[in-house]
């Protein structure tokens, strides 16, 4: 954390917005933070307004900490905000999605006809006896389906569970368990950097390990068998699985001739709408549960006032809907508006490293929301590529997943934006459901490496360890503030992120494990929802965001637990014991490094370590697979036989060792400084 904090301080250059993009903004007046504080409750009960109900709310908030209801009593039904209301309007034919698979296949797809598909898929669901409250596993590629799936689940009040198809069986498994899903959603295979995902052969290794809640398996097929060409392009050999009659269901079959009519199941406010696994400091995810009018609230307001969408705007989010924010910004907040989004299926370097700036002049794209990890390899790519590309569509850039380093922001700013675009550095997760810091873009002067202020209608502050308010004492004391600005040192406590009142798309829980949300997000501060951020605010009361303060990496901008990661290691017969930690990293921000202590009776040998990284990538997914793996005869451990990571952390980053007087045996981490050092050298 102190590196990053270092950098960022360092960092005094302030960008506001210019004259012309304030005077067309959707919204440019400051006072809307003190008119949103003033009376929060008053603020949502606007943008709920801008939805459509069956029924209005009878109250907007009833408060039982930790647990929130909004808009009680309200009802409603998001696929019909999403869908419905556009295409039976005046957006029948405007574009809802433009899609780009990896092969360079090309879809457009109208409001009227995106109503049309979803239509046909809820009625599949129906047909195969899913309803309202059922959960459905999706298991797909990135492409149309996928958002059409989520929405069908929506009107038929199903509860949709997203798997970000890159998970391998092992987690897909844990997770249709969890959920206790009786619907597998899922294509043949996916397009990725050439290759085929084998989705359905993966499904099949989950099933084969137990799902007993699953009845059917819904399978699109979108790449074909091996030969099939897609754009020219055949596909080449991949694991197509087994086809089970009865539990395996054709989409060509089942979905395609069904009616275009389905009518909306009407949910309640606080009806669940979907569940989403994020990894937390164990090694189980949290399947976290958002509920239906709060959510849509959240992801309307923030996708129209942070982005600045306009009706003619193409809106590219490029993240997965496997993540919340394919959730919330390609599919719920910008059809909620009506929006046109861009939906691409593969990797950003096929079939060259311009693919993105392509696809961006190709459809005129003119919001691009992307990851400070995939701005950090366009970084590395070097400016030629996007220098080829006009990108004079672009008008505005977001940012999101981890904290942004200064120099990606100005490279960003420099080569993408053409010093030209506003960019919103975007500070939310999973748990909050929408974007929660922000800048608005028509009013925050920015400043590369902050997400700058709370979202108008959100309370946040820092807290130090005992939970006192460092907020309002910093804005106060010059003395505090000096240092932020002086490169000087920073104090030794940073502070931690709180959330100090309830927000619409706030969750609602972890599934089936109520204990386990009390303790994570609600314990550690009496009056606060705590997110697991460590944060520090400058003299403008600017939030700048620190990483994680427990025991969840941010690789690639994804979570994953050291825990998830020490029991794949330890899955694996060879291995005792292991410790997992999140390196620096210049491109991922950060990787994995892995100790692990072998067993006495493994005879080891020469691919050992490729080994263990592939069953960590078998085991948990590809993201996960660890960059280093370091044989060691022992870890260090504090007397009380804790593992100490900050030390490994030191070692794995090459830096002077912090203090040791806790530990047991100094001489085990100068060893394994000595083996590491050797190792890299
Ligand atoms: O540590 C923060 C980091 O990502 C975490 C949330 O991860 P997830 O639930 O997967 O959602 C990612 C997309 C919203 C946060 O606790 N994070 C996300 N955005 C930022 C960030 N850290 C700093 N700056 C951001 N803009």
């Amino acid at each position: 954390m102190s590196d990053t904090i270092s950098t960022l301080l360092d960092e005094n250059r302030v960008f506001p917005p210019t004259e012309a993009f304030s005077a067309a903004a959707n919204m440019s007046n400051p006072d809307i933070y003190d008119h949103a504080a003033s009376d929060p409750e008053s603020f949502w009960e606007g943008w709920a307004g801008a939805l459509h109900w069956y029924k209005k709310w009878d109250s907007v908030l009833e408060w039982n900490r930790p647990y929130a209801k909004w808009f009680l009593g309200g009802k409603l039904n998001a696929c019909y905000n999403c869908v419905d209301r556009h295409a039976l309007g005046p957006r029948a034919v405007k574009r809802a999605i433009i899609f780009e698979g990896e092969p360079g296949d090309i879809r457009e797809i109208s409001y009227m006809e995106l109503l049309d598909e979803v239509s046909k898929i809820a009625n599949g669901l129906l047909n195969l006896g899913i309803r309202k409250g059922d959960r459905v596993c999706i298991y797909m590629p990135m492409i149309p389906e996928l958002a059409m799936t989520m929405l069908a689940c929506a009107r038929i009040g199903a509860v949709h569970s997203v798997v970000f198809g890159g998970f391998s069986a092992d987690s897909l498994h844990e997770r249709i368990n969890d959920a206790q899903a009786k619907l597998v959603v899922t294509a043949d295979g996916g397009w990725r950097r050439g290759h085929i995902v084998p989705l359905k052969a993966t499904v099949d290794e989950a099933l084969d390990m137990g799902c007993p809640s699953v009845e059917h398996v819904l399978m699109y097929r979108r790449v074909g068998l091996p030969g099939n060409t897609i754009n020219k392009i055949p596909v080449p050999d991949y694991n197509v699985g087994k086809w089970e009659p009865i539990r395996d269901i054709d989409w060509n079959e089942h979905i395609l001739p069904l009616s275009t009519d389905c009518p909306c199941e009407e949910m309640d406010s606080e009806d669940m709408m979907f569940i989403l696994y994020t990894s937390g400091s164990t090694g189980k995810p949290k399947g976290i549960v958002h509920t239906t009018g709060g959510y849509m609230t959240g992801v309307l307001a923030t996708t129209r006032w942070v982005f600045d969408l306009k009706e003619e705007d193409v809106f590219f989010c490029t993240a997965d809907c496997g993540w919340i924010t394919g959730h919330s910004y390609v599919v719920y907040g910008p059809m909620a508006n009506g929006a046109t989004v861009v939906m691409y299926e593969g990797a950003l370097d096929m079939p060259q490293k311009d693919r993105l700036w392509r696809i961006i002049d190709r459809h005129r794209a003119t919001i691009l929301y992307t990851a400070p990890t995939a701005i950090r390899t366009f970084m590395k790519w070097g400016a030629e590529w996007p220098k080829k590309c006009r990108l004079d569509s672009l008008r505005l850039l977001g940012s999101v997943g981890e904290p942004i380093n200064p120099e990606a922001w100005i490279w960003y700013h420099e080569h993408i934006g053409k010093e030209v675009c506003p960019i919103v550095d975007t500070w939310w997760q999973t748990e909050t459901g929408a974007i929660m810091i922000t800048p608005l873009p028509g009013i925050t002067k920015t400043k590369p490496g902050s997400a700058t202020r709370p979202f108008p209608g959100i309370s946040a502050t820092i807290l130090d360890e005992q939970g006192r308010d460092l907020m309002p004492q910093h804005l106060m004391d010059v003395k505090e503030a000096k240092w932020l600005h002086s490169g000087g040192k920073r104090p030794s406590i940073g502070g931690y992120l709180a959330i100090t009142r309830p927000w619409p798309s706030m969750t609602r829980g972890i599934y089936g494990d109520p204990e386990r949300f009390v303790n994570t997000y609600w314990t550690r501060f009496k009056d606060a929802y705590f997110p697991g951020d460590g944060a520090k605010a400058d003299e403008d009361g600017y939030f700048w965001l620190l990483g994680r303060v427990d025991d969840v990496m941010l690789v690639s901008g994804h979570n994953i637990s050291t825990m998830e990661v020490e029991s794949a290691l330890v899955d694996h017969p060879a291995v005792a014991e292991a410790a997992v930690i999140g390196k620096k990293h210049e491109v991922k921000g950060q990787a994995i490094s892995a100790f692990v202590i072998i067993r006495a009776q493994f005879k080891q040998h020469d691919g050992l370590i490729e080994e263990l990284k592939a069953h960590v990538a078998k085991k948990i997914g590809a993201l996960a697979r660890p960059d280093d793996v370091i044989i060691t005869a022992e870890l260090p451990k504090t007397r009380s036989g804790k593992i100490m990571r900050r030390l490994l952390r030191d070692v794995a980053e090459g830096r002077a060792l912090g203090d040791t007087t806790t530990l047991a045996d100094p001489a085990v981490v100068s060893a394994l400084r000595d083996k590491y050092e050797s190792m890299e050298g």
